[in-house]
């Protein structure tokens, strides 16, 4: 490569893509080989997920990598963040002065976030097997929105800023114990998960998972986070739904036992890309009958059908203009894992719930619906794909 770069000003990024179990000597040999040393030009190396299998493997990972890389030449790239409609949300929550005043416990009563897929393990049942829905799609994707959510405002646009503010609500959320994933946790496998080449028989491994956090901060302390993933679902969907705490009292007559919907902001991240708020509007002609409206953005109305480009495209050129807002910083994967790995040591223990099957093309067992109705709520129907929902 020297020779044919000429000079030491060329620049060079190593984009890892390959078997997770290689990042360690591949980095290492990078580093004896000499070709992360920066001269006169810089170097800078993509780690795609997972980054590690737990938090004892993300640690080491870490640890290799900066025994050869500084922090500032590590981009762990986590595809949603490049998604136009999860950078949208720092611009909504802090470009608005409407919604932060009451983006908190006083107005918000729980916040869920679905990322529903039709698809199924398919060809990847060899890696999928050893990993499941926890590594694969909430230690890192699904987090990664939580955080975005629930962050203090940065001070400024920088890197390190909205860095910074994330992996603050990582620790300040509350971890579940091991003894609690019944609790806290609803774990599923679609039927002919087992069926699959490449799948241990009578593998254990989820494909679906449902769970409740909460996040131990003046903002959101007693508001539940419910999360919910899955593979073989009913709909590909991702979305983040925001409920309001419903009005004190309600003046209107309505029939016995019922009360208005609450005020709900659905952030739809994919497919329908946009954001709807719905409100209660009066019937016309009724005495005061109300009914479910909504306001909506849609990305492709405003700016057109060509608007959203790939998550890649935007990430890519992010790691060659060397802004590393959108990748992931080492303590906040380490932070994040700490959360996943007393669930995964939960659902190994005697404590574990059952492993819930779910036909394909479902929305996962019934005993994730009932996880939310404890607290007397319902999954949301994600952009009008979930019918009969809340
Ligand atoms: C990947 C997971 O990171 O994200 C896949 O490994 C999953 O299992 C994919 O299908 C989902 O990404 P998207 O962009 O299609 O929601």
């Amino acid at each position: 490569m020297a020779e044919w770069e000429g000079d030491d000003t060329a620049n060079r990024i190593y984009y890892l893509s390959i078997a997770p179990s290689l990042y360690e000597n591949t980095i290492a040999n990078l580093g004896k080989a000499g070709m992360v040393h920066e001269g006169n030009g810089w170097r800078r190396v993509v780690i795609e997920k997972p980054f590690g299998h737990d938090l004892v493997s993300a640690r080491q990972l870490n640890a290799a990598a900066h025994q050869v890389l500084a922090e500032s030449q590590i981009y762990r790239i986590d595809h949603y963040l490049g998604k136009e409609t999860v950078q949208n949300l720092l611009v909504f929550r802090f470009a608005n002065s409407l919604y932060e005043p009451v983006w908190n416990r006083n107005y918000i009563d729980h916040v869920q976030i679905t990322a529903a897929e039709t698809v199924d393990v398919g060809h990847r049942a060899s890696f999928y097997d050893g990993v499941g829905v926890m590594r694969d799609m909430i230690q890192n994707h699904v987090m990664q929105l939580l955080s975005l959510v629930a962050a203090e405002p940065p001070a400024s646009f920088h890197a390190e800023a909205i860095r910074n503010e994330k992996a603050k609500v990582f620790s300040a959320i509350r971890p579940i114990r091991p003894e609690d994933v019944a609790k806290c946790t609803v774990r599923g496998q679609y039927r002919k998960y087992r069926d699959t080449e490449g799948v241990a028989p009578g593998s254990n491994t989820p494909t679906y998972a449902a769970l409740r956090f909460f996040i131990d901060n003046w903002r959101w302390q007693g508001v539940p986070f419910y999360m919910r993933s899955g593979k073989a679902l009913a709909a590909k969907v991702t979305e983040i739904t925001i409920f309001f705490k419903r009005p004190p009292h309600v003046m209107f007559p309505m029939p016995e036992g019922t009360e208005p919907a609450p005020n709900r902001l659905s952030i739809c991240i994919q497919p329908d890309e946009g954001i709807s708020f719905s409100f209660q509007a009066k019937v016309p002609d009724t005495a005061a009958e109300m009914r479910d409206v909504e306001m909506s953005f849609n990305y492709e109305e405003s700016f057109g059908a060509l608007s959203i480009p790939e998550a890649y495209e935007r990430l890519l050129l992010d790691v060659i203009k060397g802004d590393a807002s959108l990748f992931t910083r080492s303590d906040a994967i380490e932070l994040s894992w700490e959360l996943i790995d007393p669930i995964l040591t939960g659902w190994d223990s005697k404590y574990a719930p059952p492993l819930n099957f779910y036909e394909s093309g479902s929305w996962g067992p019934p005993e994730a619906d009932q996880l939310i109705a404890h607290n007397g709520y319902k999954w949301s129907h994600c952009c009008g794909h979930e019918p009969g929902g809340d």
